[in-house]
Formats: structure tokens, C-alpha cells, sequence
């Protein structure tokens, strides 16, 4: 076999996670496992991206327990005796097939209702009760008007339980034999939205300025490090971009970028997952480094890029007619991982459209353009 694409398929060690290459299946949601239960479909999904050479499987975001996590009962969970149970099987699996496999926690926080009716005695968790201002966003009318209605912001007790269940979920990932953790912290969802100034306007300890506003993402952090040891890498996803304003910026300077990862560094992380549209985008004027590269080059942590990767339209541009052509960007990414602007790349939509996409890209062949309908409908 030719080996295109050399520093791509690099092993990389963190922590003990010892990784073949440099290629990760970035989260999806699936809403495949019927209450919350992970079933084999979803075991033969993942390892089907291990057998394919992917280095590391994050898997869709999977809800903590905690009354208002997720608000679909076809998203996983990682608590109760049936979906732990699925999730030891899905990760002996993807071990089995010489794969590695860490679990994206997950709290939708203000955007609880997004994807499902809702009970309304249920809380949702907002730091401050505010869902944030509308921006541009691809949410429906009905749901703005119905989520913007201010809600009672999180007490003491509501910010103690929930990190109680980031950690408890944790643990569970431990036991179920996962090789690290990984956090949703960005997009708008509970970690961003202490961070976020639209939805974060407290003025006690849980708030203020943009060190402050870090502080419970720090703590969630903290803790979990704390009750899984040294071992196990922590992944940590942010953006800049939030469902509710996709031109929302939680860091207008990379000293302001420094302040909120620097505290995450601190507290644990050992990757930052830069969610991005496009993984070669510069993340802020007058330089061309890409989000990525300025967490790794702010913290000294690993970071991973993510974001059209081979293909030439962005998730939000490839939503709306559903197709994205290939563009062979592969070389750029190369070319960033062997300067040492980044470490790991993230790949979404075309990891659905070839489930063997890193022996495609060993091999040189073509890659196979994503089309939404065929390859996001079944998430195959
Ligand atoms: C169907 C679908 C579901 C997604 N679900 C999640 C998710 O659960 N958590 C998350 O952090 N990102 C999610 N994303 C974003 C992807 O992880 C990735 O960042 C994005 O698709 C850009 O990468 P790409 O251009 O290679 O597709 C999702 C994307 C798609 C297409």
C-alpha cells in the first residue's frame, strides 16, 4: 500500500492513550439507541471506523445524569445498568478491532428543548436563565420564541449535582473500559454558557469577568480529573460559534482565548478540540493560525482542528442543499500537523460517507463526496 499523507498516520502518545495515527472521528449524533440504550447497530458503527483505521473514535455526545441533560431518549446515556452495559460492549468492539474509543459527555444546558418536546416541571440549566441572544441560528421560529422565555438561572445546588454527574459519568466511562473522556464545551451547551458572556450575566463567584465566567467549566474539570487519576486524557471541545449566534465569539483576542484554556489546561485537559467550520480558518485578525494552533500555541497542550476537512462546503453551508463536494485539502492538513500548529484532525460528515475514510486516505484513493440525505439520514 502506498502511504500517503506520512505525518498524518504518525502514532501519538497522551497520557496512556497510545493512538495509531493522527485521524479522529469527530462526535455525531445519531439518536440510534432506543431509551438511551446503545445497542450492537451502534458497537458495529464505531468499530466499523476502527477497522477502517481511524485512530480515535469519539463517540456522539452522551448524556450525564441529570434530569435536564438531553432532551432526546434516542441519545445514549452513560448511567443505568442497560446503557453501561451497551457501552462496555460497543467499547470491547472497537478494542477488539485494535480501535481506541473515548465517550463526548454531554449537558445541553440553555438549549434543552432544541431536539424534543419537553417536560415543563423539568428545570433547564442556564447560569443565568437566559437561553442568549438570538443570532444567526438555524433553529425554527417555534422554538426560539418558546426557549428565549427566561427561566430561573442555576442555584448552588443545581451547579453541585450537575458536576456530581459529570464526574459520576466519568467513572462510568472508566469502568466501561473507555480510553479517556471527553467534554462538550462548546456549541452554546452547558459548559459554553458559563463562559459565554450572552448567556452568563451572574455576579456571584459563577461570574464576572471572562476568568470568572471559566470557573465552573474549571470545576467540572477539576473534579473529574480528580476521580479518574493521571491516566486517562481529558478532550476538550470549545468554540467560538454557539447554535444560538454562529458569529458569537467568546474571545475577541488570543489573550482573551489564553485566559478561559489556560484555566482548562490548568484544571486537567490534555486536548483541545477546536470546533470549527473550517479547520483552516484563522481564528483572529492579523495572523493566519487557525483556532487549533492558537490552543496549542496558548497552553502547550495537544489540540486537535477540525472542519471540512476534505470537502469544499461546511457543515452549516452543506445543510442547506444537503451535498458537499470533495476538495483535496489533505496536503494543508499535513503540512499543519508537521509544522506543529496542530496534532490531531478531526473528521465529521466524511467519516459517515466512508466508514474505511483513513485506509482511503492511506491509500491515495478518492474520497467519496458527502451527500446529507444518503449518508446523515441512516448514519450508517
Ligand atoms: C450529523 C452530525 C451530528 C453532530 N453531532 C455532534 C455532537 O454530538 N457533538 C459535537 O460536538 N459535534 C457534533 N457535530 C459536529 C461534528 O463533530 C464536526 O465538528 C462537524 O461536522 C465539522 O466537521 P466536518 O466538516 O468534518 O463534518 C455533528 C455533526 C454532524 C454532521
Amino acid at each position: 500500500m502506498n502511504d500517503h499523507h506520512s505525518a498524518i498516520f504518525e502514532p501519538l502518545t497522551i497520557r496512556s492513550l497510545e493512538l495509531a495515527n493522527r485521524i479522529v472521528m469527530s462526535p455525531m449524533t445519531r439518536s440510534s439507541s432506543p431509551a438511551g440504550i446503545p445497542g450492537p447497530d451502534v458497537a458495529r458503527y464505531y468499530t466499523r471506523r476502527a477497522q477502517g483505521g481511524t485512530g480515535l473514535v469519539v463517540t456522539e455526545g452522551v448524556a450525564i445524569d441529570h434530569p435536564s441533560a438531553v432532551d432526546n431518549a434516542r441519545v445514549p446515556r452513560l448511567y443505568g445498568d442497560d446503557a453501561l452495559a451497551g457501552w462496555h460492549a460497543v467499547v470491547d468492539e472497537v478494542h477488539a478491532a485494535g480501535g481506541k474509543i473515548i465517550p463526548q459527555l454531554w449537558h445541553v444546558g440553555p438549549l434543552w428543548g432544541a431536539m424534543g418536546k419537553v417536560d415543563p416541571a423539568i428545570k433547564p440549566m442556564r447560569p443565568s436563565g437566559l437561553w442568549g441572544p438570538v443570532g444567526t441560528t438555524s433553529y425554527s421560529n417555534e422554538y426560539i420564541t418558546r426557549a428565549t422565555q427566561s427561566t430561573a438561572p442555576m442555584s448552588e445546588e443545581d451547579i453541585a449535582d450537575v458536576i456530581a454527574a459529570y464526574v459520576q459519568a466519568a467513572r462510568h466511562a472508566v469502568a466501561a473500559g473507555f480510553d479517556g473522556i471527553a467534554l462538550h464545551g462548546g456549541h452554546g451547551y452547558l459548559l459554553d454558557s458559563f463562559v459565554w458572556h450572552g448567556t452568563n450575566t451572574r455576579d456571584d463567584a459563577w461570574g464576572g469577568d471572562l476568568l470568572a465566567r471559566t470557573r465552573f467549566p474549571v470545576e467540572v474539570v477539576t473534579a473529574i480529573r480528580a476521580a479518574i487519576g493521571d491516566d486517562l486524557p481529558i478532550f476538550y471541545r470549545f468554540s467560538q460559534h454557539k447554535q444560538q449566534d454562529y458569529t458569537a465569539r467568546i474571545a475577541e483576542t488570543p489573550d482573551e482565548l489564553g485566559i478561559v484554556l489556560g484555566a482548562l489546561a490548568n484544571a486537567g485537559v490534555d486536548v483541545f478540540d477546536a470546533s470549527n467550520r473550517r479547520f483552516d480558518s484563522p481564528a483572529f485578525d492579523g495572523s493566519d493560525l487557525s483556532l487549533a494552533g492558537w490552543a496549542k500555541r496558548l497552553t502547550g497542550a495537544h489540540s486537535m482542528a477540525v472542519g471540512s476537512v476534505g470537502l469544499g462546503k461546511s457543515l452549516r453551508d452543506s445543510r442547506i442543499d444537503g451535498a458537499a463536494p470533495v476538495v483535496d485539502n489533505i496536503g494543508d492538513v499535513e503540512g499543519r500537523i508537521i509544522s506543529g500548529e496542530f496534532d490531531l484532525i478531526a473528521i465529521g460528515r466524511l467519516h459517515l460517507a466512508d466508514s474505511a475514510l483513513a485506509t482511503t486516505l492511506r491509500s491515495g484513493a478518492a474520497l467519496t463526496p458527502f451527500n446529507r440525505s444518503v449518508h446523515e439520514a441512516s448514519l450508517r
